[in-house]
């Protein structure tokens, strides 16, 4: 690589490739005129080295353990805002001013209910239905009760389903919860903030009053706010792809959600929960811990590791401090999964295998633990990871939308099928 080019040179054959510097970060190398020039692809299973988009939304350092907002460190975010907020620095590229964000959590407020008509699209659902199925179908339903909002080419339209999108998955969400546990749905309180809010549609009755623990909802609040983006992950992928054909931003974001269900992603706060309670005592560890060394065996130790952080997660930091806090609250403080966790935790952290491979605790190691003690069933987790990251999804997709040089996703492949064959009539087969 020299200057703004690098050389790459196949055979006999040398062709410049443009290179392209970010604000911060690895320089890439551009490969769309590779075709043109070799009729060659590039193959790359799985991205590891291969940038998709350009983004000024967030930004990842893997190896130093660094996340920034729009440039904002997610711990002072954490530690300062509040989720609505950091949803506006997301959406906006800028933390608002006052008025700026009093005018955004009212807009957010009155966009906080649902249809009436979807309380009877979820009656469709089997009781026993997982909420993250309830999930995909609801947001993709959307699209079926919010037609105003769905032309994509108009600005105005974009940003009334952003807000719609950030206002009613709480509601949804809920609701999801709701009808498995059998108990009416809640409406929205406006008076309430986000968290709170949500804290009572999960569970409120109509029959007692209900009020939100201040303590429990500024943790819930910190928990959205280190969700709520994280560049080009798999299910944010999912939605730019997706919207990268002009689907409207409902059905996109129904994908991501679809995305983040599997238990490499979003379900492994839920798969790092049953771990802990699988291992249940702190002398079983070490069973555990050799299971996982072993190449023989499929099992991981679910809540280590990341694609990116090579690092400890800062979200994990963070959010071991609210695991804390909430147990602390609650009078948990001797929860024998935190002692589990704990304990995990220093074993793995000075274990040559995980140092070598730089596998750290990821934010799910924590988050389960946290969520259960709220009183969330563990199938609620990924639906709050959902719930957060909606304003992640739908900053991307808006980002990708506006970029003038926005074409449809469409990867490339290495086939190694059968090559040209001609038909056989069936009698002829053998
Ligand atoms: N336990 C034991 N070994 C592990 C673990 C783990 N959790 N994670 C990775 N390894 C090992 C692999 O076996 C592999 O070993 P090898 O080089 O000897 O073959 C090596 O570390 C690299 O692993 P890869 O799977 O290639 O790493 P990749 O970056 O593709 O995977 C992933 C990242 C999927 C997160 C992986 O670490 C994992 O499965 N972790 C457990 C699930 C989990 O916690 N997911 C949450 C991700 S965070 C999020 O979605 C918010």
């Amino acid at each position: 690589m020299s200057g703004n080019t690098a050389t790459l040179t196949i055979g006999d054959k040398a062709i410049e490739l443009p290179t392209k510097s970010g604000s911060v970060g690895p320089t890439v190398v551009d490969i769309a005129p590779l075709y043109k020039h070799t009729g060659m692809f590039t193959y790359d299973p799985g991205f590891t080295s291969t940038a998709s988009c350009e983004s000024q939304i967030t930004y990842i350092d893997g190896d130093e353990g660094v996340l920034l907002y729009r440039g904002y460190p997610i711990e002072q975010l954490a530690e300062h805002g509040d989720f609505l907020e950091t949803c506006y620095l997301l959406l906006y590229g800028e933390l608002p001013t006052a008025a700026q964000k009093a005018d955004f959590d009212y807009r957010v407020t009155r966009h906080t209910m649902v249809h009436e008509q979807m309380a009877r699209f979820f009656q469709g659902f089997r009781r026993d239905a997982h909420p993250m199925a309830v999930m995909v179908a609801s947001v993709g339903a959307l699209s079926a009760f919010y037609h105003d909002s769905t032309d994509i080419s108009d600005p105005h339209q974009r940003m009334i389903s952003s807000m719609r999108l950030i206002a009613k998955m709480p509601t949804l969400a809920a609701m999801a919860y709701k009808y498995t546990i059998g108990q009416p749905f809640v409406y929205p309180q406006n008076n309430l903030d986000y968290p709170s809010n949500f804290l009572r549609m999960c569970f409120s009755v109509p029959c007692e009053d209900y009020k939100p623990n201040p303590i429990l909802a500024r943790a819930l609040d910190r928990i959205f706010i280190l969700h709520a983006d994280h560049e080009q992950n798999a299910s944010t992928s999912t939605v730019r792809l997706a919207g990268s054909s002009g689907a409207n931003p409902f059905a996109c974001i129904a994908a991501g959600i679809a995305c983040l269900w599997g238990p490499a992603h979003g379900g492994a706060n839920e798969a790092a929960l049953k771990m802990l309670q699988e291992i249940g005592t702190v002398d079983r560890i070490p069973q555990y811990i050799a299971k996982a060394k072993d190449k023989n065996d499929p099992f991981r130790l679910m809540g280590f590791g990341h694609r990116v952080y090579k690092n400890y997660d800062p979200r994990a930091k963070i959010m071991q401090r609210t695991t804390h806090e909430v147990l602390n609250e609650l009078g948990h403080k001797d929860d024998p999964l935190l002692e589990v966790a704990l304990e995990l935790e220093r074993i793995a952290l000075h274990d040559e295998y995980f140092i070598e491979k730089k596998l750290y605790p990821n934010i799910d190691f924590y988050s389960g633990i946290t969520l259960k003690a709220m009183g969330f069933p563990t199938s609620m987790f990924t639906v709050l990871f959902a719930l957060a990251r909606t304003v992640g999804w739908i900053a991307q997709w808006k980002e990708m939308i506006e970029d003038p040089s926005q074409k449809i996703g469409r990867p490339r492949q290495l086939y190694t099928g059968a090559a040209r064959r001609d038909y056989v009539s069936p009698a002829q087969r053998r």
